[in-house]
């Protein structure tokens, strides 16, 4: 099997580095790129020579010699492309979020699945929390029954730009979330507890962006209550350790991952499936936004939701 040919949709802040990787990675061979704005296909056509450049993406639609298509465009037009190259019978890869709304990923989904393929419009919920919330789908495999967030909009009205979201989990683990357009600090920093480590992740550290904590509490039940209510937990705190990471860009992965599915007709790691699952978070932590922070009941269907 030869090169996968590929066309990117979408040349603003994010497309460029989707060009990049797909530019460098062997597998790929770049074919179109398109932008609905022609200073910007022009700018990334003078940068990618060998590729055909449009500002409509319909020509790589109906170009038969087109593999797949990554959709960087924002959100509100995730759907009716990724749509239309699915029934195009294109290879799709859709940036995150999906979609804006969970119906719409439902509907993308069923028609990957019957075509035998797969795989500022928003606040500042659908701008950073698509991230951590897959981070987290990722790392602890299971689905929170509730979701509440509160946000506030103090530059335009309806759309958020602060939000604070917390989700519990059946099994008590619980989760917050803090995003902010206006914090006067870049932070990107995740904090996990567990019942005999913690781990500190923060991406904007140039080196040792995780640490595990060797802390924690033990519990000390003897039986006795005087005495158990005397020490009844204990503080540990042991050694720091920062393990080396692959500093490789995640791009990089992501691009080799897409063309590693398509080429082993595989479904790729991040399937539609798993955006769904962010998307129906996201949605429930919008109506909950709506509702001054009302609780969210998920149901346990959408919890597993192995829809494929
Ligand atoms: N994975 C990540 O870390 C990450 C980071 C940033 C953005 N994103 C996602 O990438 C997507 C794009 O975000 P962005 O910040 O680059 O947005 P952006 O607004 O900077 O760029 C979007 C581009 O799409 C073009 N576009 C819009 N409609 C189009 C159409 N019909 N046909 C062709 N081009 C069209 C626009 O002209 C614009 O150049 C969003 O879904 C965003 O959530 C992901």
């Amino acid at each position: 099997m030869g090169a996968t040919t590929i066309g990117v949709i979408g040349c603003g802040y994010w497309g460029p580095n989707l060009l990049r990787n797909f530019a460098e990675n062997e597998a790929a061979e770049l074919r179109w790129i398109c932008d609905a704005d022609d200073a910007r296909v022009t700018a990334m056509g003078r940068r990618y020579p060998a590729a055909q450049t449009t500002t409509d993406y319909q020509k790589l639609l109906a170009d038969p010699k087109l593999d797949a298509i990554a959709v960087v465009t924002p959100v509100a037009m995730h759907f009716p492309i990724a749509k239309q190259a699915l029934l195009a019978g294109k290879h799709l890869l859709v940036e995150k979020p999906l979609t804006a709304t969970a119906r719409e990923a439902e509907e993308l989904i069923e028609l990957a699945e019957r075509n035998r393929l797969f795989q500022p419009d928003i606040n500042v919920l659908w701008d950073l929390a698509p991230h951590d919330l897959s981070i987290m789908d990722y790392l602890i495999e299971r689905q929170p029954d509730i979701v509440s967030a509160i946000g506030s909009c103090h530059i335009e009205p309806g759309i958020e730009n602060i939000a604070y979201l917390m989700m519990h989990f059946a099994d008590d683990f619980i989760a917050h979330f803090h995003f902010n357009w206006l914090a006067p600090v870049k932070i990107r920093r995740t904090m996990i507890a567990g019942s005999s480590k913690m781990i500190l992740y923060d991406d904007i550290e140039p080196t040792e962006k995780v640490r595990v904590y060797d802390k924690g509490v033990t519990t000390n039940r003897t039986g006795d209550r005087e005495a158990d209510y005397q020490r009844l937990v204990s503080y540990r705190t042991g050694d720091v350790w920062a393990p080396r990471i692959d500093s490789t860009e995640a791009l990089r992965y992501v691009v080799a991952e897409f063309l590693d599915s398509i080429r082993a007709a595989r479904r790729p790691l991040t399937d539609g499936a798993a955006g769904l699952r962010v998307v129906r978070l996201l949605e429930a932590a919008q109506e909950s936004i709506k509702n001054g922070g009302r609780v969210q009941l998920l149901s346990s269907a959408a919890q597993s939701a192995p829809i494929a």
